[in-house]
């Protein structure tokens, strides 16, 4: 552009997502059903973990789904992600259980008359115990099991699935489960990392031909936690080397073992960005995470850094494979819904700009619908739109289970959420200027909108 060209106008029209974009909010069955006591993370929980950090009850959705799904409907939802229970399915092994399988066809059926897309993922870190005692990923066998299950509940559910999700995170679940030791069986193995990790490849890729043999037309595909990478310090040779090596091994590695042809569509869980620097403990002789609370940037409740960019960067560069994309997870726990609606708000606006450069974003989970158990964390971390009371059980939707289903009413952002972002708007303001409540769903009281506005942080 020429210097002496008008500057070019403020552009005020809404970001719109394309035609028939998803939009939903994912959910994992352990962390919301309760009484899931045929699984190794609920025997766990029992042996291993101090009374707060057991999933006991969880938020109950085993017996509230159908007053979980109408809160997603009433938000607007027109998808949702969710996941299966093998432990409550085959509760013994090779003994499958018809009351499990009935109570699913049910839960998933009742999405379909919502008329939902329901994205549907098949195992979420949680082993039934008696496949835990045998090793569970450890053991090749596993493949074989993992298969009978499989076929004795697909044919049931299959027409009430539209996506359908073999693994979540299986990464992270082989590196906390049997390197860091960090989530049951607790092992600390460079050896079982390695094993946990291949079993897991080819557990995906046995699924996906099974899913395909089962169901016409399926569209499967895992949920990876890709990372954002970057080198702390802008010119140093040897940190850029080593976000290449780490970017290769977070977000590519496990398509490439799995082959890429195995992935109908990539499922993303952004969470993450990462700070690679040298000037760690290791004294410069490995690449180190940078602690993000020295760089006090602003962080989640969990202390996960809030870096909106890094959603773009991901997305950018799994692109490339020419593949749909669908967020399958992004969220933030945090006690302040303000930083919830201004994450959401930021974060959904990088896809928005990523679809405008070109990629096939499909759709759109926020992590989570409610408040949830989260895992070796148990209840403290808070990542609902809608806030669980766990004395009472009782469903509070927060303001950004608001916010949130006034983007999804649009199809994207309007502007005047926008606003939200850079200045200091009352929620008030940016609220009533758009839709009115849907039915039930007003959960801020005129006089505590101002607690909505922005500040920065
Ligand atoms: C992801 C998990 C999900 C949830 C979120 C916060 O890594 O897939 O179950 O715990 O983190």
């Amino acid at each position: 552009m020429p210097d002496d060209a008008p500057h070019p106008k403020h552009e005020h029209n809404p970001l719109t997502f394309p035609p028939d974009f998803l939009w939903g909010t994912a959910t994992s069955a352990h962390q919301v059903e309760g009484n899931n006591t045929h699984s190794d993370w609920y025997d766990w929980e029992l042996k291993y973990q101090p009374p707060n950090k057991r999933s006991g009850l969880a938020s109950d959705q085993y017996n509230r789904y159908t007053e979980d799904f109408k809160l997603a409907k009433d938000m607007s939802h027109n998808a949702l992600r969710l996941s299966i229970e093998w432990a409550r399915i085959e509760p013994e092994e090779g003994v499958f259980d018809s009351a499990a399988i009935e109570h699913y066809i049910k839960v998933l059926r009742s999405l379909k008359e919502k008329n939902m897309t329901v994205m549907l993922t098949l195992w979420h870190f949680t082993l039934p115990k008696w496949m835990a005692d045998k090793g569970g990923f450890e053991n090749g066998k596993i493949i074989f099991y993992f298969d009978r299950y499989l076929k004795n509940i697909i044919p049931h559910i299959k027409d009430y699935v539209d996506l359908w999700i073999t693994l979540n995170e299986p990464q992270v679940y082989a590196f906390l489960s049997y390197y860091a030791g960090y989530w049951p069986p607790a092992k600390k193995s460079k050896f079982s990392l390695l094993a946990v990790t291949y079993n897991l490849a080819r557990v995906h890729k046995k699924s996906y031909k099974t899913i395909h043999s089962l169901v016409q037309n399926a569209q499967v595909g895992i949920a990876q936690n890709n990372s954002s990478f970057d080198q702390f310090h802008k010119h140093s040779l040897r940190e850029g080397l080593a976000v290449w090596f780490l970017d290769y091994v977070n977000n590519h590695f496990f398509y490439q073992l799995t082959s890429l042809d195995t992935h109908d569509f990539f499922g993303v869980n952004y969470y993450f960005n990462r700070y690679i620097s040298f000037n760690g403990e290791s004294g410069g002789r490995l690449p180190q995470l940078v602690d993000v609370s020295t760089t006090k940037k602003e962080v989640t409740d969990m202390g996960w850094e809030i870096f909106p960019q890094g959603m773009f960067d991901t997305i950018m560069d799994l692109s490339d494979y020419h593949k749909p994309i669908y967020i399958t997870e992004n969220g933030l726990a945090s006690t302040n819904d303000d930083r919830r609606c201004r994450f959401l708000i930021a974060y959904l606006q990088e896809i928005f700009h990523a679809i405008q450069t070109g990629a096939q974003v499909k759709g759109y989970f926020h992590w989570s619908l409610t408040d949830n158990f989260e895992w070796a964390d148990g209840f403290n971390p808070r990542f609902g739109l809608i806030e669980i009371d766990y004395k009472t059980l009782k469903r509070l939707p927060r303001p950004s289970a608001y916010v949130y289903s006034t983007i999804i009413q649009h199809n994207g952002i309007p502007h005047t959420l926008l606003r939200f972002l850079g200045h200091t708007v009352h929620a008030d303001e940016v609220l009533s200027l758009e839709h009115s409540c849907p039915p039930g769903l007003c959960p801020v009281a005129p006089q505590d909108l101002a607690a909505l506005t922005y500040q920065q942080a």
